[in-house]
């Protein structure tokens, strides 16, 4: 195996407050697609088309952690992980998204935050985390305003069941992707497209992103309630003023629709003009409602984009230049890597003085792995999140406002539409055996955690 380069940085350098964990989803994970009373979700649906998804692949099996959750806790335990941030699949619980409740899927919730607790690892829930139930899909999902009370009753059910014992909740997972890959571009679940589908999608997401951590802190008063988001550091492709003109436009759009509304500064109209169509879907108390004093906003950052001026992408008139043209180093998902972009997200949020504590709740790398005799190597993938990490460590000796980091992620998993084929784990799974082996970079940051004090 490759010699590592010296790496100085511990755990303990970032404060013995700083939060340090791994970060996964239900449907990514789980499997058990209709095990005990489950109903589909708009995954297992999508899925179904085997041409939506690289190789025509589902998660029906997938890790398996329905079955294997147990194992997976005790090897988390075994890398000195003491916070773990999985999601609840709606359609677990509630199969038709509203109305009857499946015990069995209540259940396997608790035995996994049970388990988690027995070993010392505070589980921290992320409420929706893609998989709405398909039930609700049909009756237009996100598109349909009624998803606020669809959503109520979910966050309430949660709440109710889980909130004794988890005190660290996250309502969103994301909403730009979802909406965004699944209503507007279409290569995620739903599969639906156009501005029709994602302006009323983004409005009620902002809206349930409000509701969920208004009726947790009613629900669960002690809890430590934030929200996630998507965000890249977005750079012109040219120096010139049509470029940069754009920056600010995607700037708007990927990293700061979905954020400023909560904070009370409303949709960043402005620099993204083509928000304005958002209007006729806004009632009058919306921009009240939208906002919620999140106790901390989770960011999750993979890469940075170049965009440039384009008359032929309609509405938007931006190009995302892809990173495999511009001669970058990049990953297995077509991602430049690029560690100064999570230094500057942290700055850029750290700027918002509404934002009272930033989590980094997403990093990692899709990275080949190699099979040799020692283990497994993924040189890639150690050298990338601790290139990272040092940027992650800069903003906090700077005095920004960080104060956790999660690894995407655990196991390799399913990686929505590339399928299984880019690896993001810190542990190896065949998924023909489902053994899971510990890789390299999970070695590496199973000493690393071990330096928390
Ligand atoms: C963000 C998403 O939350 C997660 O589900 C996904 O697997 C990773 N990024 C990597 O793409």
């Amino acid at each position: 195996m490759k010699k590592q380069k010296e790496f100085f940085l511990k755990a303990s350098h970032f404060g013995e407050n700083f939060t340090w964990g791994v970060s996964t989803a239900a449907y990514q994970i789980e499997g058990g697609h209709n095990s005990d009373g489950k109903g589909q979700s708009i995954w297992d649906k999508f899925t179904e088309n085997p041409k939506k998804i690289y190789n025509g692949e589902n998660a029906n099996t997938t890790c398996d952690f329905y079955n294997k959750y147990k194992e997976d806790i005790l090897l988390m335990k075994s890398m000195n992980i003491n916070n773990y941030r999985f999601s609840i699949s709606w359609a677990r619980v509630l199969p038709n998204g509203i109305g009857t409740v499946n015990e069995k899927g209540l259940q396997f919730y608790n035995d996994v935050i049970n388990f988690c607790l027995a070993q010392g690892i505070t589980p921290w829930i992320t409420l929706y985390h893609w998989d709405l139930p398909q039930a609700l899909e049909e009756k237009g999902g996100w598109t349909n305003r009624t998803i606020i009370q669809w959503f109520s009753e979910f966050t309430t059910l949660c709440a109710n069941s889980f909130g004794d014992r988890v005190k660290h909740w996250m309502v969103l997972n994301e909403p730009m992707v979802f909406t965004g890959a699944g209503y507007f571009l279409g290569v995620h679940a739903p599969g639906k497209k156009g501005l029709k589908n994602f302006l009323p999608a983004a409005h009620h997401a902002v809206l349930c992103q409000a509701k969920g951590g208004r009726l947790l802190r009613q629900l669960i008063p002690d809890a430590q309630i934030g929200s996630t988001f998507s965000c890249s550091q977005i750079d012109p492709y040219r120096q010139n003023k049509r470029d940069q003109k754009t920056t600010i436009k995607v700037d708007a759009l990927l990293n700061r629709l979905f954020i400023e509304p909560v904070l009370g500064l409303g949709y960043p109209t402005d620099d993204a003009t083509v928000l304005k169509k958002l209007q006729p879907y806004i009632l009058p108390t919306d921009m009240l409602d939208c906002k919620f004093d999140f106790d901390f906003i989770g960011i999750q950052n993979y890469t940075r984009e170049k965009v440039k001026y384009s008359l032929l992408v309609p509405y938007i008139r931006a190009k995302i230049i892809k990173a495999s043209t511009r001669n970058v180093k990049t990953t297995l998902m077509d991602w430049e890597v690029y560690p100064p972009s999570i230094y500057n997200m942290i700055k850029k949020y750290s700027d918002y003085p509404q934002i009272k504590k930033i989590i980094i709740t997403e990093n990692g790398a899709a990275f080949k792995d190699k099979v040799v005799k020692s283990g497994i190597a993924d040189t890639e993938r150690l050298n990338f999140l601790q290139q990272y990490l040092n940027q992650v460590f800069k903003a906090k000796k700077e005095g920004l406002n960080v104060h956790g980091y999660f690894v995407w992620t655990f196991t390799d998993n399913f990686e929505w539409a590339e399928g299984y084929f880019p690896r993001f784990g810190l542990v190896h799974i065949d998924f023909n055996t489902l053994k899971r082996t510990i890789k390299e970079s999970g070695k590496w940051f199973s000493e690393f955690f071990s330096t928390k004090n």
